[in-house]
């Protein structure tokens, strides 16, 4: 029997409620800071074995859902450099910034639409500089330095987010010459439609997709991998006729809403959020949010951006980016209907939604994190039940070859078993098998499953096929 004794969110108030999520992805390998060795470096991160495991699963579900599973959707992976006239014409050079305010005591730099979120005062983060400067100067009485607490600002303003690079820039100075990381990984989806559509038999409606990393000068680094400076988005552009956007945009907002609920995350820590003030690409914009320890954020963007990028990479390349509808002969420039999703945002709420404390009988408690198997970074577990019996060892090994076949598995000959298992729990592995002296005799072993902890013996022979059944859901 086990009880929930705890809950991620009992911390809220105190700090971010982040800190058992953030223990754990240290202490069990999924998340480390970026050159830690050398005291880290703010706001980027790197995943570790296990956490490299789960991402991957998590991209590897959407791309399939993206391509495999549809028949109108193509894959892409243009390039992190691009031309930077894409950045002029997609309008990130001049419109793609964050509002910031300078502590005129402790020189601090401060993202002011997290400040004033800190007094519960809402400013939308698509938000226009001047709306949420009016909010500010309305409640400048109240807002202190979180870091010195004195009431002195400077004045708002805009702080453009785009990572600038010196790639093949000669003159040394890359403020001259710019050249960006991409802020978002759809202009190069944008600029390669017209290749796209020449070079296979696609016909709109269509979408293409792509998984890659993103970067952007975030001014606040906080939550974790929430919000990153370096970051992989898997973003879908679905080229429509003008006249079906808002069917498409519906549909897509369906679809997107049931890709998290197939995750295994609970519908009740998922909400939608409409954007009033529309970021300067959008016609219409919604977010799917995500019930965090620190509250609910954005996941994942859905927005219809019309004919904005195709009509702004035409303008400024010069090239003909309309389509020729084969049906009536008749030209237009497609809308788009864009899904935006961030891999470590994903990876941040299936972990909330996973973790778990549980109170065993005794003095006994667990961590578990009750990941749906397919999200697991770790499928199978494969223990001897003693590390000095050879024959035991041997067929444990045996076993552990005929899974790895099939998915990621590992062997464990060290400790206790409930050792092992509390281990196997803490980085969600939905089996554990237990090779005894039984299983020599009679060629069946003990398989333990995650969330109800009970056991049964199961021959040998049937475990391949019993374990398809339950992980590959
Ligand atoms: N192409 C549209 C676009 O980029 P966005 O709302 O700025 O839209 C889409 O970003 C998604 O990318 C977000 O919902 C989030 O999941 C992820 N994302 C954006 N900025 C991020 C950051 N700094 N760190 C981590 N993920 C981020």
């Amino acid at each position: 029997m086990s009880k929930k004794i705890n809950s991620l969110k009992t911390e809220v108030g105190k700090d971010d409620g982040l800190e058992k999520i953030v223990s754990l992805c240290k202490r069990r390998g999924f998340v480390f800071s970026s050159s830690e060795i050398y005291k880290g470096f703010s706001a980027v991160y790197d995943l570790g074995p296990y956490g490299v495991e789960l991402a991957n699963n998590i991209k590897n579900i959407w791309w399939k859902n993206m391509t495999q599973f549809r028949d109108d959707v193509v894959g892409l992976d243009s390039a992190i450099f691009m031309s930077p006239k894409v950045w002029e014409a997609s309008g990130h050079v001049k419109g793609f910034s964050d509002p910031l305010i300078e502590c005129k005591k402790c020189h601090s730099r401060l993202r002011l639409d997290a400040l004033l979120e800190d007094y519960g005062i809402m400013a939308d983060e698509k938000m226009t500089e001047e709306e949420i400067n009016k909010i500010f100067l309305k409640n400048k009485d109240k807002i202190k330095c979180p870091n010195c607490g004195a009431q002195d600002f400077s004045e708002s303003k805009n702080f453009n987010l785009l990572v600038k690079s010196n790639l093949g820039n000669f003159t040394g100075d890359i403020d001259k010459e710019p050249v960006y990381l991409r802020g978002e990984t759809c202009q190069g989806i944008y600029v390669n439609y017209k290749n796209v559509l020449d070079s296979t038999r696609v016909k709109i409606p269509f979408g293409i997709a792509q998984i890659g990393k993103a970067f952007r000068n975030e001014i606040t680094a906080r939550q974790f991998i929430f919000r990153t400076r370096e970051f992989e988005q898997m973003e879908m552009q679905y080229f429509v006729s003008p006249d079906e956007s808002e069917k498409y945009y519906e549909e897509w907002k369906d679809l997107r809403w049931k890709f998290y609920l197939d995750l295994g995350i609970r519908e009740e820590n998922l909400k939608w959020h409409q954007h009033e003030n529309l970021v300067f690409y959008a016609k219409e914009a919604y977010d799917i949010e995500y019930n965090f320890p620190f509250g609910f954020k954005e996941l994942e963007g859905i927005h219809n951006r019309g004919d904005y990028d195709l009509t702004q990479h035409s303008d400024h390349s010069g090239q003909d980016l309309s389509y020729l509808d084969p049906s009536d002969n008749k030209k237009f420039i497609p809308y788009v209907v864009e899904t935006s999703a961030g891999v470590g945002r994903t990876f941040l709420a299936v972990l909330c939604d996973a973790y778990n404390e549980e109170s065993l009988e005794g003095e006994d408690s667990r961590i578990v994190l009750k990941l749906a198997p397919k999200l697991a970074p770790i499928k199978v577990a494969v223990f001897p039940l003693l590390k000095n019996k050879p024959e035991l060892v041997a067929k444990a090994k045996e076993i552990f070859d005929i899974l790895k076949k099939e998915w990621r598995c590992e062997f464990d000959d060290n400790g206790n078993i409930g050792k092992r298992y509390r281990r196997q729990d803490e980085i969600g592995t939905p089996y554990c098998i237990t090779v005894d002296f039984d299983s020599l005799e009679k060629g069946d072993v003990t398989l333990r499953d995650r969330d109800t902890m009970k056991q049964k013996r199961i021959n040998i022979s049937n475990l391949v096929s019993y374990l398809k059944g339950k992980i590959n859901d």
